[in-house]
Formats: structure tokens, C-alpha cells, sequence
């Protein structure tokens, strides 16, 4: 397993490109079961959790062909309605198959995706969305088995705001008899771009960028020709990069409206942030005020951040208080920080943090992805050498992340790990 190996205490400067987004991506791909014919998705990230996607879909039958971040996918033989576990265990947006399978082919049969390193993320908004569509679904040995015949809209409130839900459900509901409403449905940029992909595959879908979607089902949906948003994740992660290390960083190709809580967090711990058509630059103040964060909803602070911005506050001048709102366990980065020299303490979902005046490099356990962007950030400005190990889990969501900490000027450098 590689391992990232980190000279801690350069000042990053200088300007990379963001990547398309991978929570975008992950719903956009399985769409295009909705569709019969040959879809195109630009700007798509070259990421793990793209290939372990692309394996799957392919298991179904769907034509797939990956280059230049330009993603070719041909539904028009889907010949295989199942998600193993082998999948959904590695990956749990593998359930974003069970939408389109079901409304387009009134089967599926998808794996339940058990836990993930912070805890269980269960799935029964999903299934009791798709129910409400008319499906038939049962449980059987761990596994998700649905039936249908047509689709029919319904009014589905969800008592939990859910990306995955949310977009399943109006995947779902793009092919069914009927207009269907969802309340209180999730309004991340990921899902507006499901939204806009759908649109363009001829659905009908109002409100779309509000908590409220009326969804008018199509008979057909033809293939589309879309370009993926940028990852409004790793481009947080690498304005954090900028201000842990007091450096000076511009971002390319992201869209600025989309990290309005993360440049107002930053801003209120003393950055100067500048943004333009399209990209967004840092400056980092000499030292960093605490500042509280509670992860929440979109628009509110992403939870896929809340362990950048722990590390972060590690080094601010003061406490700061970290909270999870969302997923109240997703705190596995704070004992390999303490590794550091990081002065945390948890109190149920919340990570009081005292900042110190430096950090010291040591050997550290990646568990997650963000909980992995925490340690390389702790790294980049721990004084001697950080590892990072198991970097398979930072490669899952982030493209070439060590090249491009390079080109910033970080001692940033991919090993070949011991097995262990
Ligand atoms: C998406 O996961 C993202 N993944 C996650 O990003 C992100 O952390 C999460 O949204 C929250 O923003 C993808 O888009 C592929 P949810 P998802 O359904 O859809 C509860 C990353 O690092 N819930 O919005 O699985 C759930 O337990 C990943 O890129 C139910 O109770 O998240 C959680 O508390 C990690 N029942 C809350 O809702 C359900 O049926 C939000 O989960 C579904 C969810």
C-alpha cells in the first residue's frame, strides 16, 4: 500500500486547476441508465471511485470508455440489474444504480452497503422514496430486491436532507407516469448538476437549487452531452493547503458561489481570499485566528471538510470548536492529528481544538478519504517528516492530489508502502 512521505514547512505558492467533481460524477454515470444511447461527460476527475464505477456499470452491459477526462458511456444494451457487494462495500455510491435500473428496467437487485469508517450510513430513504414511486423492494440476505412495473409520481418528504436519496429518488422519478414532488430535498451543487444532466436528457424538473423538486416523468429520455461541475471538496481542501501553510495559492476552474461558507470560514480566520471568473486566490495571514465551524447542509460548512478545517485549527492562535452535524462519527483523523502534536479533545460530535505553536512530523494512518486530505494537510506544515499511509483512500477522491502539491512547491513524494 503507498504511502505519501511529506517534508513539512514550505509556504505553498502558485496556481493548479481543479478537477471535476466527484460527487457529481458518481450520480451522472449511473444516469445514463436512464438513457439508451451514447452519453458524454466532460471534465470527468480520473479517481478511484470513477474506476471502481466504471467496473460496475460495466458488469451491467453499459460500453465505457475513459480518456482525457472525457467519459463515453453506451447504455443502449443494459443486459444486468445487479450491484454486488463486492462493489457497494468498496464504494456505497454503487446504490445510485438502484434509480435508473428500476425505473428503466423494473428490476434491480443492489447490495445494502453495510457501515463506512465513521459508523453506520443507512439507506431506508431510498428505499422508502422508490417504494412511494411504486416499487415493489424487500430485503434478502443483505441485499436491496426491487420490482416494478411503470413508475407513478408521488409526494415524497424526506425527514433527513439526503444527497444520495434525493438523487436517487429523482432519477427515479425522471421516468415515471406523473409528476412527483420531493420536500426537503438535499440542494448540493452535485445534485443541481444531476438535475442539469437529467434536463438535458429531456426530463422536466422545477425548482431544481431549492430544497423542493417537482419532477414531471418523461416517457424517454434521449443521451446527453454534459460538462461535470468542479469539486468544490478538493478545492477547499487546497485554499486550506494554502492558508495552513501561510502561502499564497489560485485556484482554476472552480465555480466561487459553490465554497461561499468555506472562503467565509477562511476570511473570519484572517485569509485574504480574492475571486475571479472562475478561480479563487488565497493569501494566508501570519497567523491564523480559531474559528468555529458546524458542519451542515448545503449551503452550510460541507462535513467534507470538517477535518481539513480541524487541522487546520490545530494551528491556530486559540480554541476553536469543530462540529458535526451531519454524521456525528466522522472524527477518525482526530487521534492520528494528536499523533502530530495536535492538542484535540472529542466531546460527542464536536473536536475542541487548542491550537500549538507547531506540529512534528511522524508516521500516521490514513482511515477515510477526508480523514487522509487532514493528515497530508498536517503534514504540509508539520516541522520534519510526515507518512501518510494507505494513500489508496486519498486517491479515491482527489486526482494526482501529490502532483499538484508539487507544482505548489510542497515536499510532497509517493512511496511504495510496507505491507502491514
Ligand atoms: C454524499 O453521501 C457524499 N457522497 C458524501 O461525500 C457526503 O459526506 C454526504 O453526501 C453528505 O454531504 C457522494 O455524493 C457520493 P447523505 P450520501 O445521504 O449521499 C443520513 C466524500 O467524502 N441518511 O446526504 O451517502 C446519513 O446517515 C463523501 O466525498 C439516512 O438517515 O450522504 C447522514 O447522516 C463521504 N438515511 C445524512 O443522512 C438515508 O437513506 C446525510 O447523508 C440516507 C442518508
Amino acid at each position: 500500500m503507498d504511502k505519501f512521505v511529506i517534508q513539512g514547512g514550505r509556504p505553498l505558492s502558485g496556481t493548479i486547476s481543479v478537477s471535476g467533481a466527484k460527487n457529481a460524477t458518481l450520480a451522472l454515470m449511473p444516469a445514463a441508465i436512464l438513457a439508451p444511447g451514447i452519453s458524454f461527460l466532460r471534465n470527468t476527475p480520473a479517481l478511484r471511485d470513477v474506476t471502481t464505477m466504471t467496473s460496475l456499470l460495466r458488469t451491467m452491459g453499459m460500453g465505457i470508455d475513459f480518456r482525457d477526462n472525457l467519459l463515453t458511456l453506451d447504455s443502449t444494451v443494459i443486459d444486468g440489474y445487479e450491484a454486488p457487494y463486492e462493489h457497494v462495500k468498496k464504494m456505497r455510491a454503487s446504490i445510485y444504480v438502484l434509480g435508473p435500473l428500476i425505473a428503466r428496467y423494473g428490476r434491480a437487485k443492489v447490495s445494502l452497503p453495510g457501515g463506512c469508517a465513521w459508523g453506520p450510513r443507512p439507506v431506508n430513504l431510498h428505499i422508502e422514496g422508490i417504494r412511494k414511486l411504486g416499487a415493489e423492494i424487500e430485503m434478502e440476505g443483505g441485499y436491496i430486491i426491487a420490482k416494478a412495473g411503470r413508475l407513478h409520481g408521488a409526494r415524497i418528504h424526506f425527514d433527513v436532507s439526503s444527497v444520495g436519496a434525493t438523487g436517487n429518488v429523482m432519477m427515479a422519478a425522471s421516468l415515471a407516469e406523473g409528476t412527483t414532488l420531493i420536500e426537503n430535498a438535499a440542494m448540493e451543487p452535485e445534485i443541481t448538476a444531476l438535475a442539469g444532466f437529467l434536463i438535458a436528457m429531456g426530463a422536466r424538473i422545477d425548482g431544481v437549487g431549492t430544497n423542493r423538486l417537482e419532477i414531471q416523468g418523461a416517457d424517454e429520455l434521449h443521451p446527453a452531452d454534459v460538462i461535470t461541475i468542479p469539486d468544490r471538496i478538493e478545492a477547499g481542501t487546497f485554499l486550506i493547503a494554502g492558508a495552513i501553510t501561510g502561502g499564497n495559492v489560485t485556484l482554476e476552474h472552480v465555480v466561487p458561489e459553490h465554497l461561499s461558507a468555506i472562503i467565509a470560514k477562511l476570511e473570519d480566520a484572517g485569509c485574504t481570499i480574492r475571486s475571479g471568473a472562475g478561480s479563487l486566490s488565497l493569501t494566508a495571514p501570519p497567523a491564523m485566528r480559531p474559528v468555529d465551524v458546524t458542519a451542515a447542509i448545503y449551503p452550510g460548512f460541507p462535513t467534507d471538510m470538517q477535518a481539513q478545517w480541524t487541522s487546520l485549527m490545530s494551528i491556530a492562535s486559540g480554541r476553536a470548536v469543530v462540529t458535526d452535524s451531519i454524521y456525528f462519527d466522522r472524527f477518525k483523523h482526530v487521534p492520528e492529528l494528536t499523533r502530530l502534536g495536535a492538542d484535540i479533545e472529542l466531546k460527542k460530535n464536536a473536536a475542541v481544538i487548542r491550537g500549538v505553536r507547531r506540529l512534528t512530523g511522524a508516521k500516521v494512518m490514513s482511515t477515510d478519504l477526508r480523514a487522509s486530505a487532514s493528515l497530508i494537510l498536517a503534514g504540509l506544515v508539520a516541522s520534519g517528516t510526515t507518512e501518510v499511509l494507505r494513500v489508496y483512500h486519498i486517491d479515491r477522491g482527489y486526482e494526482a492530489i501529490e502532483k499538484k502539491l508539487q507544482s505548489l512547491g510542497a515536499d510532497i513524494r509517493r512511496e511504495a508502502g510496507e505491507e502491514f
